[in-house]
């Protein structure tokens, strides 16, 4: 990300990473559809800036090196945030998030976006394996992820798949995503919205913005605020939230720790570096897989409780 400050005002360039899969363009483009729409209703975020030739991206050459793949938008003036954030920023998520459901953009081409997550589960053994022959220091912390990572495939393959309508969503409404300008919080990094049910990335947002890997629980006030803020916008879902709409973040969560151990293990990893970092960050993610599946499972009596404002 670059601020380049012109007579214009300031800009945020985003260099983004060109995939080598069809789906890439594809898909950015429909996040893209998405991110306009959600500007034109009015969603607290940075304008977008369409790129010269009308597409969501342009090439910008590099001096000595390869062109690079860019997107912009306005620069805003605001301060970074981190989970749990307190419970208006929350009650501001729900609200805005019910604003981005209620503008029902279908899902297409629906290929474009990924689907499923937890396939790793399956592999857990495997991977614990992996981590015995590799003498990993980590390994019995992994083993002993073995019945946290068997419910939350359980969830996701028994208990999940019930055929709800989706709609594009921002997916990745997160506390690293908000910004919290002098009037207000705004919401950044569209280029991942994709297809979701609406009540399971409620249910998603609620727990990471509260703070769902922390060891002393999440902040339930936040996680209600968020609740309560989607509920004000949008109305009732016809069923309280439960785990059940948790699955899908969960198995995405026990897909990127198999990910991360292994890339620790030197197997897929781009280099040492990457290899250093996963080493360094994978006893935190270890650690608060169960607590993030305690806290989904907290999400029936939270959805069920209102809070006044
Ligand atoms: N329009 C903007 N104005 C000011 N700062 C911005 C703007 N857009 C993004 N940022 C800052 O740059 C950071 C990175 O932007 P963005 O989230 O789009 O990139 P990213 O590579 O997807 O990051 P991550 O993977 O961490 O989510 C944001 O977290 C935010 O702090
Ligand atoms: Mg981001």
């Amino acid at each position: 990300m670059w601020r380049l400050d012109t007579e214009l005002g300031s800009y945020a360039v985003k260099e983004m990473n060109r995939l080598d899969a069809p789906e890439w363009l594809p898909w950015l483009r429909a996040a893209w559809r998405f991110e306009r729409a959600a500007w034109a209703a009015g969603v607290r975020m940075p304008e977008p800036v369409i790129a010269p030739g009308g597409d969501v991206v342009t090439e910008v050459p590099v001096t000595g090196g390869p062109a690079a793949t860019v997107r912009v938008h306005r620069w805003v003036v605001a301060e970074p945030t981190s989970q749990p954030v307190r419970p208006e920023v929350g009650h501001w998520a729900g609200e805005t998030m019910a604003e981005l459901h209620r503008l029902t953009m279908a899902p297409e081409p629906r290929w474009a976006f990924p689907s499923g997550s937890g396939e790793q589960a399956e592999l857990w053994p495997l991977l614990v394996e992996q981590a015995k022959v590799a003498h990993a220091p980590w390994t019995e912390d992994l083993a002993g992820l073995s019945a946290t990572v068997k419910e939350i495939y359980r969830l996701v393959t028994v208990e999940a798949p019930r055929g709800l309508a989706e709609v594009i969503g921002h997916a990745d409404l997160r506390a690293k995503n908000i910004l919290l300008a002098a009037d207000g919080p705004v919401l950044v990094d569209w280029d991942l919205a994709c297809a979701r049910v609406p009540r399971e990335e409620l249910a998603g947002c609620a727990l990471s913005l509260a703070g769902w890997n922390r060891p002393q629980g999440m902040v339930e006030a936040t996680a209600r605020a968020v609740i309560d803020g989607y509920r004000r916008n949008h109305g009732d879902f016809p069923e309280p939230l439960t785990a059940v709409d948790a699955a899908g973040d969960l198995g995405v969560e026990v897909d990127w720790v198999a990910s991360v151990a292994r890339r620790a293990l030197g197997d897929g990893a781009h280099g040492p570096d990457d290899v250093a970092r996963c080493r360094e960050i994978l006893p935190g993610l270890i650690a608060a897989l169960p607590n993030k599946l305690s806290a989904a499972q907290q999400l029936a009596r939270l959805s069920t409780q209102r809070l006044c404002w």
